[in-house]
């Protein structure tokens, strides 16, 4: 099951990628540019969509598992699974200031460029510790039966960056080469 672990891995580089492009439109922003909010929008209501419904309750499963192995990394694994209801939350507060955006509805722009850093922040933050941290203990702790588990404890979650919806934003991806 260490193609889990490659998936895993490979999804963190896209939400790296989605991140950067995030980035660029939020320092625009900052500059006194007009930034894409619709670009913007996707990006956060694609890890609304899939990082917060499948990847990270995909991850909170290895958690469980790891922890039967490894028990001393209970308050690292505390901190990440707050984390990603923390990431959950914040994306919802900046989806919906986007949202507000884009229908016209007057928004303080400091407000919405403070709650996409925050956003950026805390999110890199967290893959970074996962990547540095869970990835390499997982791969060395976790079992066949350990990745059958976490694979049946989230099923049906394809990627939809893939489906039709978010074809602007695979283009921009892309584009970062
Ligand atoms: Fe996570
Ligand atoms: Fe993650």
């Amino acid at each position: 099951m260490t193609n889990l672990l490659q998936t895993w891995h490979d999804e963190h580089a896209t939400f790296s990628r989605l991140l950067s492009v995030l980035e660029q439109q939020v320092n625009g922003f900052h500059a006194g540019e007009d930034p894409s909010y619709e670009l913007m929008l996707d990006i956060v209501e694609y890890l609304r969509h899939y990082a917060d419904q499948f990847h990270h309750p995909r991850e909170d499963a290895a958690f469980a598992r790891l922890l039967r192995r490894s028990p001393e990394l209970r308050p690292q694994i505390n901190r990440l699974v707050q984390e990603h209801r923390v990431i959950a939350t914040a994306g919802e507060d900046l989806l919906s200031r986007l949202r507000e955006i884009i229908v016209g509805a007057v928004q303080p722009k400091a407000a919405v460029e403070t709650a996409a850093a925050t956003y950026l922040i805390y999110y890199r933050h967290h893959i970074a510790t996962e990547e540095r941290d869970l990835l390499p203990r997982a791969q060395a702790l976790l079992q066949a039966d350990d990745w059958a588990a976490v694979d049946s404890a989230v099923p049906g979650g394809s990627d939809p960056l893939h489906t039709a919806r978010y074809a602007a934003l695979r283009r921009e991806i892309a584009s970062l080469g």
